[in-house]
């Protein structure tokens, strides 16, 4: 049985001319040198790392000295988080974040709370969105950062961070956004977007495990957040990880050349799936206005059944799915975004699935999925009744 991969939002496989751009670094006798070396290597090292960091900046319309490469999503927002509100406690103790993060913001905004700083956990709405009234009502005269995503990892529904950073101008809050699900589908201008800090993951565009980069304007202060060396301008100290940031520069490359087409072609398998569902009489709900997601990622409640086995028997039937409630010891944990979105006791918050598409998909392999999916969501509600 081939499987079918739709879990694209939870990682990617690595591009083949991204493999291939690692492996050719990894060959050369010459590159592999650590970038604080004066000699001959280091120079070298350091200037594909200067090189890489500049190509990925102007693909943001940022600076070449405002990358911060980072060992992926999760340490990108913790030091946005966590690295911004210690380096600006003088000015204010307050932040704002919203119940939809990631875990690596929310996490990260938990233990900020144990150092004494007040956090604010904005709600959203029906349709998965941060109000910017609530963000304009929550500020103070002591908030210093405001920490919202771009895109929901779980949703694919799209916040509106434009308008909260044009209304956070003349706010001392830093403005910070994960991007992870965002970049590569969606144009990011980081002056536009009137953003301070914004995360990116080079495993969700096809690119390396353990790479990312955190954008930090030049007048944002930024507490480190490990010690040892004065890498990455002091704010990241370890040796560069100079294979990875060659892949993430290829992976950058590769899908700001594409993102137009995949945006396309990714709309047209979203569209296909949905239709499928629909011609075979299945029972879902969309969480979120479609019109307002990412085209890579569509999450669907199916009343009537649960996540376990829906995941589970799409396992076994040949489709790899995701959700964002957990199994834990034999229970179902409720998804934190679809609680977020419509309360703790709606049933959608355990019996939504998230189906994501990427470079494993075509038009053939998605219809496919599509009528598998079908199937087995219509056999576990017949059996129900
Ligand atoms: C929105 C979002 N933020 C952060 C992360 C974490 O990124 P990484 O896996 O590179 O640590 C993810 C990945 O799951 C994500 O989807």
């Amino acid at each position: 049985m081939t499987m079918i991969y739709l879990d694209h939002a939870a990682t990617t496989p690595i591009a083949k001319e991204v493999m291939a751009t690692m492996t050719a670094w990894a060959e050369n006798k010459d590159a592999f040198g650590n970038p604080s070396s004066v000699h001959h290597f280091g120079r070298r090292a350091r200037r594909d790392l200067d090189d890489a960091r500049r190509s990925i900046a102007q693909t943001i319309q940022a600076e070449e000295k405002e990358i911060i490469f980072t060992s992926g999503g999760t340490e990108a927002n913790n030091l946005a988080v966590i690295g911004t509100a210690l380096a600006n406690k003088d000015k204010g103790n307050h932040i704002i974040t919203s119940k939809q993060e990631h875990h690596a913001v929310l996490r990260a905004a938990e233990y900020l709370e144990k150092k004494g700083f007040e956090v604010t956990y904005l709600p959203v709405n029906n349709e998965g969105i941060v109000r910017i009234e609530d963000v304009k009502a929550a500020l103070t005269n002591r908030t210093i950062l405001v920490s919202l995503m771009a895109v929901n990892n779980e949703t694919g529904i799209v916040q509106p961070v434009q308008e909260i950073g044009s209304m956070l101008k003349n706010h001392q809050a830093f403005f910070h956004t994960d991007a992870v699900q965002a970049f590569g589908l969606l144009k990011l201008n980081v002056l536009q977007l009137g953003v301070d800090l914004l995360t990116v993951s080079a495993h969700k565009i096809n690119g390396p495990k353990g790479m990312g980069f955190l954008y930090a304007a030049s007048h944002v202060p930024i507490s480190p957040i490990q010690f040892g060396g004065e890498q990455e301008r002091k704010k990241r100290a370890g040796t560069e990880n100079t294979m990875g940031v060659l892949g993430l520069r290829k992976a950058v490359e590769i899908v700001m050349d594409e993102r137009e087409y995949r945006y396309q072609k990714y709309s047209s398998y979203k569209k296909e799936f949905v239709r499928v569902l629909t011609e075979k009489k299945v029972r879902f709900q969309i969480n979120g206005t479609i019109n307002n997601t990412v085209p890579s990622i569509i999450n669907i409640s199916f009343p009537n059944t649960d996540v376990q086995a829906l995941l589970t028997n799409f396992d076994i039937e040949g489709v790899a799915a995701s959700s964002g409630s957990a199994c834990t010891a034999g229970a179902i944990e409720p998804s934190h975004v679809l609680t977020a979105m419509y309360g703790a006791n709606d049933e959608r918050a355990i019996n939504s699935i998230r189906f994501s598409f990427g470079l494993m998909n075509s038009k053939e392999n998605i219809s496919a999925a599509a009528n598998i999916v079908a199937s087995v969501v219509n056999r576990l509600t017949n059996q129900k009744g």
